[in-house]
């Protein structure tokens, strides 16, 4: 694999670069951490890095600068949200042996709270665009391990297409690995928002909370057959067996969550709704599963012959309040001439 070229502006009071990067949807996912303060997950996860859902991020260190300085959509993060940022271009800092703090600017072509992890590609672009700047040159498998420290699933994010993010016992084995480019098949994820509100538990402490479930261990276990299933279907293009397995994750992970202590439930009656839509659907035939993430949105699984009909008829459901249709789309890259 070769090296991810580096486009910095710099001058002598300023080093600036930026990245974008997608947001992804796990078919199989991560939950709960082999080790906390790596972020080393438990167990493999494999997912599609979208196409319509992502982070643009603009990252400039300068010596005048008496800390770091974080926006995301206009608004400066404090308190924990900055410290995480922090720390992250901390680790970058040390790699490249420079003491001077920067002025991260962040934008997210999709609304915040729609229900699309907006730290996967967020992590993503922030680490490709610091170590962009700062002149660091790594593959892409050092890169999504870096990503892996601010965000688990960032890891993931580097990669285009469909991405396997592998558990290790090191943080060297934690790295993600593209499998298939965008291309490869063209798998719809329709994203349906029944809810816009923050989740009142973030992923990050719900990972704490995956061993205190007595099912964690016993998914974990079936997440590495359940992967082999899925790595099969992805080379066979086998929607069913895909779907199948997308489905059974997201059903053992909120199981974790609800008999975790204390008890995560993160689904709303229109969750429900939808899973029941979906499940209705296949009974006539569509091709259509679901997945969820940490939080009560929706995301509808199918190919491009049910897409229109299917994101049409998700939008007339009582309490859906958005359908966002996306593709997989490509990984992180560095923007060399961004628009002011
Ligand atoms: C349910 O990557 O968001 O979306 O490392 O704390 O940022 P942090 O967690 P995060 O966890 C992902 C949880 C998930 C499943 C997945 O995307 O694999």
């Amino acid at each position: 694999m070769g090296e991810i070229r580096l486009h910095p502006r710099s001058s002598a009071s300023e080093l600036r670069a930026t990245a974008e990067a997608g947001a992804n949807i796990a078919l199989t996912k991560y939950w709960g951490n082999a080790d906390a303060d790596l972020r080393i997950p438990a167990n493999d996860s494999v997912s599609i890095t979208l196409d319509r859902a992502r982070t643009v991020t603009t990252v400039a260190f300068r010596p005048d600068l008496p800390e770091d300085e974080v926006t995301v959509d206009g608004r400066a993060l404090t308190g924990p949200a900055w410290e995480r940022v922090s720390r992250h271009l901390d680790l970058l800092r040390g790699r490249a042996g420079i003491a001077w703090r920067a002025q991260v600017v962040s934008r997210n072509n999709f609304p915040a709270g729609a229900g699309i992890a907006a730290s996967a590609s967020g992590f993503a672009a922030l680490t490709l665009a610091a170590a962009a700047t700062l002149g660091l040159a790594f593959s892409p498998r050092d890169l999504s391990r870096l990503a892996r420290r601010g965000s688990g699933s960032a890891a993931r994010s580097v990669f285009g297409g469909f991405v396997l993010l592998h558990t290790g016992v090191r943080d060297e084995d934690a790295f993600a690995e593209p499998l298939y480019a965008p291309d490869w098949w063209d798998i719809r994820d329709l994203i349906v928002v029944v809810s816009r509100a923050e989740k009142a538990v973030p992923s990050g402490e719900g990972h704490h909370l995956a061993p205190t479930s007595a099912l964690h261990q016993a998914r974990v276990a079936r997440v590495a057959e359940l992967n082999r299933q899925l790595l099969d279907a992805l080379s066979r293009r086998d929607f069913a067996a895909l779907g199948q397995v997308a489905e059974e994750d997201a059903l053992l992970m909120h199981a974790v969550m609800m008999t975790s202590r204390p008890s995560l439930i993160y689904w709303l009656p229109e969750t429900l709704a939808v899973i029941h839509r979906v499940q209705a659907w296949r009974r006539e035939g569509i091709e259509a599963y679901f997945t969820i993430d940490a939080g009560p949105n929706v995301h509808v699984l199918t190919l491009p012959p049910y897409a229109d009909r299917l994101q049409a008829d998700l939008r007339a459901l009582p309490g859906v309040q958005d359908v966002i249709p996306c593709r997989p789309g490509p990984g992180a890259s560095v923007i060399p001439n961004p628009a002011e």
